[in-house]
Protein backbone atom coordinates (compact mmCIF):
# COMPACT_ATOMS: atom_id res chain seq x y z
CA UNK A 1 0.00 0.00 0.00
CA UNK A 2 1.18 3.14 -0.82
CA UNK A 3 2.26 5.87 2.34
CA UNK A 4 1.01 9.33 1.98
CA UNK A 5 2.78 10.42 5.10
CA UNK A 6 6.06 11.93 3.95
CA UNK A 7 9.01 11.89 6.65
CA UNK A 8 11.29 15.01 6.29
CA UNK A 9 14.05 15.94 8.47
CA UNK A 10 13.28 18.34 10.74
CA UNK A 11 16.57 19.86 12.76
CA UNK A 12 15.60 18.76 16.68
CA UNK A 13 16.72 22.61 17.58
CA UNK A 14 14.10 23.99 15.13
CA UNK A 15 11.34 21.95 15.96
CA UNK A 16 8.83 23.73 18.17
CA UNK A 17 10.68 26.63 17.23
CA UNK A 18 7.43 29.20 16.40
CA UNK A 19 8.79 30.40 12.43
CA UNK A 20 5.97 32.43 12.00
CA UNK A 21 3.72 34.66 14.07
CA UNK A 22 0.64 37.12 13.91
CA UNK A 23 -0.73 39.23 16.50
CA UNK A 24 -3.83 40.36 16.59
CA UNK A 25 -3.75 41.56 12.88
CA UNK A 26 -6.69 43.89 10.95
CA UNK A 27 -8.12 44.98 7.98
CA UNK A 28 -10.38 47.26 6.85
CA UNK A 29 -11.45 47.70 3.11
CA UNK A 30 -14.36 50.56 2.64
CA UNK A 31 -17.39 49.26 4.50
CA UNK A 32 -16.60 45.72 5.75
CA UNK A 33 -13.51 44.96 8.44
CA UNK A 34 -11.88 42.10 6.22
CA UNK A 35 -9.80 40.76 9.18
CA UNK A 36 -9.81 41.72 13.10
CA UNK A 37 -7.87 41.08 15.30
CA UNK A 38 -6.67 37.89 13.94
CA UNK A 39 -3.34 35.65 15.70
CA UNK A 40 -2.19 32.24 14.29
CA UNK A 41 1.58 31.25 14.55
CA UNK A 42 3.05 28.41 12.66
CA UNK A 43 6.24 26.10 13.74
CA UNK A 44 8.61 24.85 11.94
CA UNK A 45 7.88 21.55 9.67
CA UNK A 46 4.07 22.37 10.37
CA UNK A 47 1.34 22.61 7.47
CA UNK A 48 -1.55 24.29 7.76
CA UNK A 49 -5.13 24.76 6.41
CA UNK A 50 -6.76 27.97 6.59
CA UNK A 51 -10.37 27.08 6.11
CA UNK A 52 -13.77 29.64 5.92
CA UNK A 53 -16.36 30.29 4.01
CA UNK A 54 -16.50 32.83 1.52
CA UNK A 55 -15.77 36.59 2.31
CA UNK A 56 -13.89 35.24 5.86
CA UNK A 57 -10.81 36.83 5.00
CA UNK A 58 -8.23 34.18 3.98
CA UNK A 59 -7.11 36.02 0.74
CA UNK A 60 -6.94 39.23 2.29
CA UNK A 61 -4.71 37.25 5.23
CA UNK A 62 -2.80 35.46 2.32
CA UNK A 63 -2.10 38.68 0.85
CA UNK A 64 -0.70 40.36 3.60
CA UNK A 65 1.54 37.52 4.12
CA UNK A 66 2.89 37.99 1.00
CA UNK A 67 3.50 41.50 0.74
CA UNK A 68 0.99 42.35 -1.27
CA UNK A 69 -1.34 44.15 0.80
CA UNK A 70 -0.52 46.09 4.24
CA UNK A 71 -1.95 45.02 7.63
CA UNK A 72 -3.99 48.38 8.94
CA UNK A 73 -3.15 47.02 12.90
CA UNK A 74 -1.14 44.06 14.24
CA UNK A 75 2.10 42.46 14.42
CA UNK A 76 4.00 39.86 11.71
CA UNK A 77 7.04 38.53 13.81
CA UNK A 78 9.45 35.76 12.17
CA UNK A 79 11.48 34.08 14.13
CA UNK A 80 10.59 36.50 17.10
CA UNK A 81 11.38 39.18 14.79
CA UNK A 82 8.78 41.94 13.85
CA UNK A 83 8.76 42.53 10.50
CA UNK A 84 7.45 44.46 7.78
CA UNK A 85 6.58 42.67 4.30
CA UNK A 86 6.22 45.51 1.98
CA UNK A 87 6.42 43.75 -0.98
CA UNK A 88 6.24 40.14 -2.51
CA UNK A 89 9.71 40.35 -2.91
CA UNK A 90 10.48 40.88 -0.05
CA UNK A 91 8.11 38.58 1.56
CA UNK A 92 10.03 36.19 -1.19
CA UNK A 93 13.52 37.12 0.53
CA UNK A 94 11.86 35.97 3.85
CA UNK A 95 10.98 32.55 2.58
CA UNK A 96 7.63 33.53 2.15
CA UNK A 97 5.79 32.16 -1.35
CA UNK A 98 2.27 32.02 -2.32
CA UNK A 99 0.58 30.04 -5.37
CA UNK A 100 -2.91 31.31 -6.71
CA UNK A 101 -5.95 29.78 -6.65
CA UNK A 102 -7.37 32.01 -9.66
CA UNK A 103 -4.76 31.10 -12.70
CA UNK A 104 -2.19 33.57 -12.98
CA UNK A 105 -0.22 31.81 -16.07
CA UNK A 106 1.58 33.51 -19.02
CA UNK A 107 0.29 32.04 -22.13
CA UNK A 108 3.11 32.80 -24.32
CA UNK A 109 6.20 31.32 -22.00
CA UNK A 110 6.93 27.82 -21.40
CA UNK A 111 6.27 26.13 -18.09
CA UNK A 112 9.72 26.44 -16.09
CA UNK A 113 9.29 30.77 -16.99
CA UNK A 114 6.27 30.32 -15.53
CA UNK A 115 7.48 29.07 -12.55
CA UNK A 116 10.48 31.07 -12.14
CA UNK A 117 8.77 33.68 -13.29
CA UNK A 118 10.35 37.19 -11.17
CA UNK A 119 13.17 34.83 -9.80
CA UNK A 120 14.67 33.29 -12.67
CA UNK A 121 18.62 32.12 -12.50
CA UNK A 122 20.49 34.62 -14.79
CA UNK A 123 23.98 33.99 -16.51
CA UNK A 124 26.97 36.11 -16.32
CA UNK A 125 25.81 38.26 -18.80
CA UNK A 126 22.51 38.79 -16.63
CA UNK A 127 20.04 37.06 -19.25
CA UNK A 128 17.54 33.97 -18.42
CA UNK A 129 19.83 30.58 -17.62
CA UNK A 130 16.94 28.64 -18.98
CA UNK A 131 19.46 25.06 -18.38
CA UNK A 132 19.61 26.13 -15.14
CA UNK A 133 16.36 26.57 -14.82
CA UNK A 134 15.42 22.85 -16.00
CA UNK A 135 17.99 21.43 -14.29
CA UNK A 136 16.83 23.05 -10.76
CA UNK A 137 13.07 22.00 -11.46
CA UNK A 138 14.47 18.31 -12.74
CA UNK A 139 17.48 18.15 -10.43
CA UNK A 140 19.15 16.59 -13.30
CA UNK A 141 21.96 17.60 -15.39
CA UNK A 142 21.55 18.61 -19.13
CA UNK A 143 24.28 18.48 -21.82
N1 LIG B 1 -9.52 44.82 -2.58
C1 LIG B 1 -10.66 44.79 -1.89
N2 LIG B 1 -11.45 45.88 -1.81
C2 LIG B 1 -12.58 45.88 -1.09
N3 LIG B 1 -13.02 44.81 -0.38
C3 LIG B 1 -12.27 43.70 -0.43
C4 LIG B 1 -11.06 43.62 -1.18
N4 LIG B 1 -10.53 42.38 -1.02
C5 LIG B 1 -11.38 41.71 -0.22
N5 LIG B 1 -12.42 42.50 0.13
C6 LIG B 1 -13.52 42.13 1.03
O1 LIG B 1 -12.93 41.63 2.23
C7 LIG B 1 -13.64 40.50 2.70
C8 LIG B 1 -12.70 39.30 2.78
O2 LIG B 1 -12.41 38.88 1.46
P1 LIG B 1 -11.39 37.72 1.10
O3 LIG B 1 -10.14 37.95 1.86
O4 LIG B 1 -11.28 37.68 -0.38
O5 LIG B 1 -12.14 36.45 1.68
P2 LIG B 1 -11.95 34.91 1.31
O6 LIG B 1 -10.67 34.73 0.56
O7 LIG B 1 -11.97 34.21 2.64
O8 LIG B 1 -13.13 34.54 0.47
C9 LIG B 1 -14.83 40.31 1.75
O9 LIG B 1 -15.93 40.96 2.31
C10 LIG B 1 -14.36 40.99 0.49
O10 LIG B 1 -15.46 41.46 -0.27
MG1 LIG C 1 -10.23 33.84 -1.31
Amino acid sequence: MPSFTHNYWIDPEEKDRVRLKLEEVSKRFPGVQALDKVSFELKVGEVHALCGENGAGKTTLMNILSGNLQPDDGRIKLHDEEVRILSPLEAQKMGIGIVYQEKSLVGNLSVADNIFAGNQPLTNWKLIDRKNCIIRLCNCSVN
